[in-house]
């Protein structure tokens, strides 16, 4: 492939204390989504990637979208034949991610992954469901609720679990998700609405095993090897969930009890069930380049989605990067994958 200049984009959305306020950006109209600090380490996958574009012998450098005009202006004349693009918040604000692709197709230059339309479907995940619905692939039924109005309702019954309709990274889900009574799941609803601004989305709880699908590709998309998250060991009492402890805080017991690796005593009828499903999830939400499919699969064989990621973490250590090295990727197979998905689009 020829030697491209690949710019690595990305937001700020550093740990710590917290930054000096960037200059205000409105929310969008009708997006709630509220500044907040998050999760990851995003340094980590946006180093590794750009010692693999390096040896892949490209030319990586990095911009960061700060929130700001000017890097917006700079984006615009950055001259690079291809974006990689981490992006998922803008200026703080994590339902943006979409406007930023956007603007790259304004630019026409090629990016990475998820184009806007993606970005909306999987990010709103009332309308994701539905859009799973109209395909047959199963997902928990639901409700959505936002201050007393409900725009959705299933005749969805307990246990439940409840969510902010529009969030990534286990943002708002930690052990009192999982609701019991209707007690619980008012003052959980009123949770989400006080700390997100957001509608609540209340879901059936599917007891089962946590599977995820990492897919690479698009008219060819292959599903890699399927990976556990094993939440057995969570103690006693807590719900089976992957909340932000056991996904990002490296202190908890959550995080130490917990593993995702890849599956391997499903037997094949299982396997493609699960395959299968998550290719129609990427297919519905029109996911592009590579994604997760989160999946949960209960005693009878049961496969529901729970959601969809376009341009999930790309860090070696993530669960894509352990489902392409199982498939026989190496990390930077995975990236030259990438690169060349998205160059193909533009060719
Ligand atoms: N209906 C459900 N039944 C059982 N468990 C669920 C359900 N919905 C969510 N969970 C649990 O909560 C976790 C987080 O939910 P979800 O994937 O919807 O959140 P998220 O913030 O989009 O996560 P991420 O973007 O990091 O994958 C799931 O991985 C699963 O463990
Ligand atoms: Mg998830």
């Amino acid at each position: 492939m020829a030697n491209l200049k690949v710019t690595i984009l990305h937001d700020v959305w550093e740990e710590g204390p917290p930054e000096p306020e960037p200059e205000p950006v409105k929310a969008p109209r009708g997006k709630t989504g509220k500044r907040r600090k998050k999760k990851k380490d995003p340094l980590h996958d946006r180093e590794e990637i750009f010692e693999a574009l390096t040896k892949l012998g490209h030319e990586p450098s990095y911009h960061v979208l700060d929130g700001k005009n000017q890097s917006l202006f700079a984006l615009a004349k950055c001259g690079a034949d291809l974006v990689f693009n981490l992006t998922e918040s803008y200026a703080g604000h994590d339902t943006m991610d979409m406007n930023i692709a956007a603007y790259l197709e304004l630019l026409q230059v090629p990016y990475t992954g998820g184009g806007p339309q993606a970005l909306y479907l999987a990010q709103d995940k009332s309308i994701a469901k539905k859009i799973f619905d109209f395909h047959k692939i199963k997902t928990p039924d639901f409700a959505t609720s936002y201050k007393g109005r409900t725009e959705h309702s299933h005749d969805i019954e307990f246990p439940l679990i409840v969510k902010p309709v529009s969030e990534d990274g286990s943002v708002g889900i930690d052990t009192g998700s999982v609701v019991d009574s209707v007690k619980e799941l008012m003052e959980r609803i009123h949770y989400i609405h006080e700390e997100f601004d957001s509608p609540a989305l209340i879901e059936e709880y599917i007891e089962g095993r946590e599977i995820y699908a990492a897919i690479l590709g698009n008219d060819n998309a292959e599903v890699l090897p399927l990976i556990e998250l094993d939440l057995s060991k969570l103690p006693k009492g807590t719900p089976r969930i992957a909340g932000q402890d056991v996904k990002f805080d490296h202190e908890t017991e959550g995080y130490k009890v917990t593993k995702s690796a890849p599956v391997e005593d499903l037997d094949e009828e299982t396997t493609r069930k699960l395959q299968d499903t998550a290719l129609a999830a990427y297919r519905a939400l029109k996911l592009r380049d590579y994604g997760r499919i989160d999946m949960r699969l209960n005693k009878k064989g049961v496969v529901y989605v729970i959601e969809a990621n376009p341009n999930p973490w790309l860090a070696s250590t993530a669960e894509m990067a352990m489902a392409a090295r199982k498939a026989g990727y190496s990390y930077t197979d995975m990236i030259e994958k990438i690169v060349e998905l998205a160059r193909a689009r533009s060719m």
